[in-house]
């Protein structure tokens, strides 16, 4: 016999335990409003998810300013450029001249490590591995989102609003109807094969390396392991290359002039795709997506958790005006506020991708136009900030003067020159 669910109750349901639902509820909780988090993943997949590294300045103040950037301080790297590789020749671009700005080296699973490590110190209320989750009632005012505890307990969590922050393959994506949303969606003919590498650091900074073999991008991780990406096809076998021909490959397409890569043992390989994706509008009813839910950026440029954090920025505003003042005004404009960012940053992510990859139908001229566009670009002052100033992010929107975060916020935006 089937007992009856458990009624539980709380203001914001927050779905998905990745960067945006547990960043919000870390906001909301300093602004008092409580929450519950759900994630179908264990802790342990959540904190061993492998994406990109890079924190933009307003990611940075945004959790500095809310507690929890210590480790990113102390573990993390400052990075004030890149460099842009092409013919052999790197060329630098010089973050604080050309933007006051600068981003930071912290890979994506220890910042959800600190997430984490402040909400269960909070005392919040996360709960990993359960199932069957469904999000009903959302063009009421009383949602609720069903779901099974991971013990097969069936919880009926009713709230004021939910927080669809479960991803591209989550379920509140999908519980705005299709005859309400608008799906944007662009497949790149490109992926991106990337390696965990044991071996020392190849550049203090990150390379961008456009070459005739296509795109390839040096990063780093610790002092003794190394990310390592280069353009492949999307259907690749990352497990058919032997460690000697990733090695070859990587050389092939940027070693050279004294640039010398550090190799060793490859210890983690993988294929990911490239896309973009946009809803629109990024809410209905009750229901607020964020993050990857709402949006997908190819990984060049490395914008998708940073816009998973602004994004939460603006639903934090709004819901703080909507609890403490009764007014749906910046719920209402959320969707409209959040997307502007958006497709700046999937314009950013698709020209990064455009000027550094080997398109497959690629003529001469075609490859000739970029070498033209990468030379304007680091060798004009205007064309290195707007990759300067796009890279390091623009500044979140300010909508709630009265937000706990609205300090953080316009003290970060000050650093814009
Ligand atoms: C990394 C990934 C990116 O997509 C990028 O643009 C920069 C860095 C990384 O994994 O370190």
């Amino acid at each position: 016999m089937r007992t009856n669910p458990h009624q539980e109750r709380t203001r914001v349901a927050v779905v998905g335990a990745g960067p945006a639902g547990l960043l919000l509820s870390h906001l909301l909780s300093l602004s008092g409003i409580d929450s519950v988090v759900i994630d179908v993943r264990t802790r342990a997949d959540i904190e061993a998810t492998m994406r990109a590294g890079i924190l933009e300045q307003g990611t940075i103040d945004l959790m500095t300013g809310t507690g929890v950037g210590a480790r990113l301080l102390s573990e993390g790297r400052r990075h004030e450029g890149v460099a842009i590789r092409s013919r052999g020749e790197s060329r630098r671009i010089d973050f604080p001249s050309l933007t006051g700005r600068a981003v930071h080296l912290y890979p994506q699973h220890e910042v959800l490590k600190d997430l984490v490590a402040a909400r269960l110190d909070d005392g919040a209320d996360l709960r990993f591995g359960v199932g069957d989750v469904s999000v009903h009632g959302v063009t009421t005012d009383t949602p609720v989102v069903r779901f099974t505890e991971a013990d097969g307990t069936r919880v009926e969590l009713a709230c004021a609003v939910v927080a669809g922050c479960d991803g591209s393959q989550g379920v509140c994506r999908t519980a705005v109807p299709r005859q309400a949303r608008t799906d944007y969606f662009h497949a790149y003919p490109h992926g991106w094969f990337g390696i965990l590498t044991e071996a020392p650091p190849s550049s203090d900074e990150l390379v961008y390396a456009h070459s005739d073999r296509g795109f390839a991008l040096i990063s780093s991780r610790t002092p003794t392991v190394q990310r390592m990406y280069f353009q492949c096809d999307p259907a690749e076998d990352a497990a058919a290359w032997s460690d000697e021909r990733i090695w070859a490959e990587l050389r092939a397409r940027v070693n050279g002039n004294g640039f010398e890569l550090q190799e060793g043992p490859v210890i983690q390989r993988g294929v990911i795709p490239m896309r973009s994706y946009v809803v629109d509008p990024m809410s209905h009813g009750r229901l607020y997506l964020a993050g990857d839910a709402a949006h997908t950026v190819p990984p060049t440029g490395a914008k998708g958790l940073n816009l998973a954090v602004a994004d939460v920025a603006v639903l934090c505003q709004a819901l703080e005006r909507f609890f403490h003042q009764g007014s749906s005004e910046l719920l209402d404009s959320y969707g409209r506020t959040a997307s502007d960012r958006v497709w700046r940053a999937q314009h950013f992510s698709w020209w990064m991708t455009s000027m550094l990859h080997t398109a497959p139908d690629a003529d001469a001229f075609g490859r000739r136009r970029q070498l033209g566009e990468i030379d304007q670009l680091t060798g004009s002052r205007a064309g290195s900030a707007y990759l300067a100033e796009a890279y390091t992010g623009w500044p979140f929107a300010l909508t709630n003067p009265d937000s706990v975060i609205s300090d953080t916020v316009r003290r970060s935006a000050e650093r814009a020159p």
